[in-house]
């Protein structure tokens, strides 16, 4: 019955999550019995100390079961105010805060109640896919800025030219998924400036990769800079500092004005998030849960420059050395343009994304989480099949 049916425009003008599909069409074919290396689909492996796991464990099966705050925990919304001060150096109160599920929920409901039809956001290509799905679902118009260097930074004159009487959002994601490039404190101070002179316009700071860095750095958060904090909404989550994407739990934090709708929101959709996820995000926001990441990121190091090094061996690709993240985005241009080439390769048996989800076709997406083995599989298989290519 339901093919004659008219589904909503809204739902229409969406496309499912690339990376999503990828994780499902690997599922597939390796039940098919096809040898699949997946480096389209990230998480790096974490360890934990045992007394971490142990307390997130306990606060999990104490978390209440029945309805709990719209907003989010008392305890959840504290550690989040912590947090933000002790690492960001931003100040906030209760009202503040909103907690959703996942980081991509928080960011989904801020495009949200603030876009209409017409309206334009503005993103730095390359992007992490959701945030096109975000706009369009609401009718809104994606204003991308492509880079035209090879280290895919983005310059203020860039940005000012963007900005238009309908722009709504800007969306700083720093650093930046899935090219790794970090802007510092003089470079987001250059955006800040632009920012400043239209006031209409409202950032949105994504900063859930902020712990991965390969260079010893702390983060310069949007919010910090002079008359940013009441323009900016921050957003960071535990599914990517700590390695746990499935307890969806993400947080945001900004005008109170913003807060509020976004609350409205809320309690008309999920009514608020997951209570058990909550508890483990406020043990693990806490001091003592920041003890695994320098050591996660000398091992992700690791991967990173074998892989950046392999991948630039492979006659054909150029890849800038990325300073955070856990992915190598090569320009793969020179082999074939990068849909073929995405679909040849999952052929041979290695699985990447289109750089075309992230706004930059002509590039490939790999993820460098997996341990060293696999990755010299991986780049065997590609040689390979960029050689027989020339035969
Ligand atoms: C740049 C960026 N922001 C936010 C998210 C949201 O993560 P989650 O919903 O798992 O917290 C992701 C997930 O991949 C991401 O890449």
């Amino acid at each position: 019955m339901w093919q004659g049916f008219q589904f909503s425009k809204r739902v229409e003008r969406l496309a499912s999550s690339p990376i999503h599909d990828a994780a499902a069409k690997s599922k597939v074919l390796r039940s098919t019995g096809k040898d699949i290396i997946n480096l389209a689909v990230a998480v790096p492996e974490f360890t934990y100390t045992a007394d971490l796991e142990r307390k997130t464990h306990e606060a999990m099966q104490q978390a209440t079961m029945n309805f709990g705050a719209v907003e989010g925990e008392p305890d959840a919304i504290n550690a989040v105010i912590q947090k933000f001060e002790r690492e960001n150096g931003l100040k906030y109160a209760a009202d503040q805060v909103i907690i959703c599920n996942g980081g991509k929920e928080v960011l989904s409901d801020a495009v949200q109640v603030l876009v209409d039809e017409g309206d334009e956001v503005i993103l730095f290509a390359p992007f992490w896919p959701s945030y096109l799905q975000f706009i369009l679902r609401e009718g809104g118009k994606p204003v991308i800025i492509t880079p035209t260097a090879p280290d895919f930074r983005i310059t203020p004159e860039q940005l000012e030219k963007a900005i238009t009487p309908r722009t709504k959002w800007f969306i700083f994601n720093n650093p930046q998924n899935p090219c790794g490039v970090v802007y510092k404190s003089q470079e987001i101070a250059a955006f800040a400036a632009v920012i400043a002179k239209h006031k209409h316009v409202a950032v949105m700071a994504d900063e859930c990769f902020e712990l991965f860095s390969y260079q010893p750095y702390k983060l310069a958060s949007f919010a910090s800079f002079p008359r940013m904090m009441d323009r900016t909404f921050t957003v960071n989550g535990i599914g990517k500092s700590y390695g746990k994407p499935g307890l969806r739990i993400g947080y945001g934090a900004g005008p109170k004005l913003l807060i509020d709708k976004m609350k409205v929101l809320q309690s008309s959709g999920p009514t608020h998030a997951n209570t058990p996820g909550q508890a483990a995000a406020a043990v693990m926001l806490s001091e003592v849960g920041q003890a695994h990441v320098p050591e996660l990121c000398a091992a992700l190091k690791i991967n990173r420059d074998y892989m950046i090094s392999a991948i630039n061996s492979i006659p054909g690709f150029q890849c800038h050395i990325p300073e955070s993240g856990y992915f190598a985005f090569p320009n793969v241009t020179n082999v074939l343009p990068s849909t073929e080439l995405q679909i040849y390769f999952l052929e041979q048996g290695v699985m990447c994304l289109d750089g075309k989800h992230c706004g930059l076709e002509g590039h490939l997406r790999f993820a460098y989480t997996q341990p060293l083995p696999v990755l010299e599989q991986a780049i065997m298989r590609m040689k390979q099949a960029v050689a027989a290519l020339k035969n």
